[in-house]
């Protein structure tokens, strides 16, 4: 039987979203654009008739009023939105006291998440050769609104969590219609060692969050997709 979903922002990842739901047994019963949803609005019971789950792909600045409404209506949500992350423990409170569910990811690749895993494995091994020196740099299409990428400060996280604590230089560039690259590094006099993931396109990110919306069906809790990359194969 097919779900609910409300796609909450239209725009590129929102609109390919719509387009890739039936796939993932998801029926697309609610669309929110800036317009319909002015002041976040839009987002009421009435119009969230049938809906079980949301997709938010917006602005940094609509996420958390957006991801608060569905929250309060009892929608299970999964959020690709960037740059919001001061609003993550207000609305992981928020989340738990209804008793819903959230995924979050500032990158719903499966990829880039694996790619994750690799730059920590790293960071943990270098740490301990301080002959060695960091960079991070990632470079998206222009009309991007947050630099650095969430994506390359969840990276910048890991490495320091894995224990890395020297120099860390971090850049983005923002040009054309580039889908996005990420790009850490780890220089000596000896060698250059340089982990890259190439995004070709949104569809793997569109296609991560249609499984963690799938996955999140019935479940409460707050998760990052990286915690459940294990169990959506
Ligand atoms: N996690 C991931 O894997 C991943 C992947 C790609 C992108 N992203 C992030 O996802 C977000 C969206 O990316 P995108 O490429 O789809 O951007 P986009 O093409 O600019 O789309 C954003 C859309 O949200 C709409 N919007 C703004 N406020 C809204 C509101 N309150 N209610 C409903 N819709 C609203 C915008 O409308 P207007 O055009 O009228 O302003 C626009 O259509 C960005 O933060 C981006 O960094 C994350």
């Amino acid at each position: 039987m097919s779900l609910g979903l409300a796609i909450v922002g239209c725009g590129k990842m929102g609109r390919l979203i719509a387009q890739l739901a039936p796939e993932y047994g998801f029926d697309v019963r609610a669309k929110f654009t800036r317009e319909n949803n002015l002041h976040h609005a839009g987002i009421v019971p009435k119009s969230l008739q049938g809906v079980d789950a949301a997709v938010e792909f917006t602005t940094p600045d609509s996420a958390p009023d957006n991801l608060r409404r569905l929250v309060s209506l009892g929608i299970n949500s999964v959020c690709g939105t960037t740059g919001w992350y001061e609003h993550l423990p207000a609305i992981h409170e928020s989340v738990l006291a209804a008793g819903t569910g959230l995924v979050y990811s500032p990158n719903f690749s499966v990829g880039v998440n694996v790619f994750m895993l690799a730059v920590s494995h790293a960071a943990c091994f270098f740490a301990k050769y301080p002959e060695y020196e960091a960079w991070g740099w990632e470079i998206h299409h222009s009309a991007k609104k947050d630099a650095l990428s969430g994506t390359l400060k969840k990276l910048e996280q890991d490495i320091r969590a894995s224990g890395y604590n020297r120099a860390l230089t971090l850049t983005a560039n923002r040009a054309g219609a580039h889908p996005g690259t990420h790009e850490i590094g780890f220089d000596s006099a000896a060698d250059t060692i340089t982990l890259r993931h190439t995004a070709r396109s949104r569809e793997g990110f569109a296609r991560g969050a249609l499984r963690a919306a799938r996955w999140l069906a019935g479940k409460q809790g707050v998760f990052e997709f990286r915690e459940i990359l294990g169990e959506l194969s």
